[in-house]
């Protein structure tokens, strides 16, 4: 067997990894995508400043909750300024009937309890931006 610099087997070591955690990703994102278009899309547009019954989730990773200047919150929602949609947040919240984590909210959603759909649609939510 040849020996590689350690330098070089370094590089490649690197890039192997990266090669190997990129396609996991984009698939996540991929098929988080699909989720979307079951799931959300019928309320929610990804397209900035583009609201539906629900506002749009551009950028929603990281934003805070009811923040939105041209769309009109319910009251329930707006009184959540605590809340930052983090992926933690995310996951709580669409894992269960939204009036359930947010009593008196307009989101009529049931939860999305398929642990594997909960990931990748967070994977796609964090591209959005
Ligand atoms: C039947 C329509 C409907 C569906 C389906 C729906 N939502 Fe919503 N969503 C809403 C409405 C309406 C609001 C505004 C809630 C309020 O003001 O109380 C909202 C609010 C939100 C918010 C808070 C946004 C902010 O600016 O603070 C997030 C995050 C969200 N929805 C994510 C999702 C995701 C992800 C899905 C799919 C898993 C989904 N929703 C499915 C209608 C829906």
């Amino acid at each position: 067997m040849t020996k590689l610099p350690l330098g070089l087997s370094a590089a490649v070591l690197v890039f192997g990894w990266v090669l190997a955690a990129l396609p996991v990703h984009a698939a996540e994102a991929a098929a988080g995508s699909d989720v979307f278009k079951s799931e959300c899309a019928e309320c929610h547009s990804i397209r900035e400043g583009r609201n539906k019954k629900g506002p749009s989730l551009f950028g929603i990773v990281g934003r805070k909750a009811a923040t939105l200047p041209d769309y009109s919150y319910s009251d329930a929602l707006r009184g959540r300024n605590d809340w930052v949609w983090t992926p933690e947040k995310l996951r709580s919240y669409l894992s269960q009937p939204a009036r359930q984590a947010d009593p008196g909210t307009k989101m009529k959603y049931d939860g999305l309890t398929d642990a594997k759909d909960l990931d990748d649609l967070i994977s796609y939510l964090g591209t959005l931006h």
